[in-house]
């Protein structure tokens, strides 16, 4: 049987974690991340792709070439901006859960608008590494309910 693919993308500036306002992100690299990501899908057995882009566009491409089952995107500073991010979320029709590390809700007025958040699964925010982590966990049991 075919295994189930989950594509993992993270934003602008993600790229510097472990060095980007610790305090606020976190001390976890991004490398760190996605290790433990892959490890989980390992054992879960299924595939994992986790691409970092600072590019709009790039995000994009990622997203409309459907070859994913379920997508878990951290749209970093694009969260608050992009209605071409969510076009495009809204022109695949995947299943999608929205990460942020941080607490979007307890931060500057400008961050507590996400311009996907309603029109995705589900959104895991303000638990760092672990948000990632959990959304993991929700992917894998939701492409189980599916199977
Ligand atoms: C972020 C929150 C965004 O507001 C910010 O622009 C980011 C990271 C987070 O993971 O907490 O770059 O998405």
């Amino acid at each position: 049987m075919k295994k189930n693919k989950i594509l993992v993308i993270h934003g602008p500036n993600l790229h510097l974690l472990g060095a980007r306002e610790p305090d606020i992100y976190g001390k976890a690299t991004l490398e760190d991340i996605d290790r433990e990501l892959k490890v989980r899908a390992k054992k879960n057995d299924f595939t994992i792709e986790a691409i970092q882009s600072n590019s709009e566009s790039e995000i994009i491409e990622k997203i409309t070439n459907t070859a994913y089952d379920f997508l878990i995107i951290n749209p970093a500073a694009y969260t608050h901006t992009s209605v071409a991010i969510r076009d495009a979320l809204l022109g695949v029709d995947k299943p999608v859960i929205e990460v942020h590390l941080s607490n979007i809700y307890k931060r500057e007025e400008f961050r507590k608008k996400s311009l996907i958040s309603d029109v995705v699964l589900g959104v895991i925010s303000g638990l760092g590494k672990q948000s990632y982590l959990l959304a993991l966990d929700a992917a894998r049991d939701f492409l189980n309910k599916k199977s």
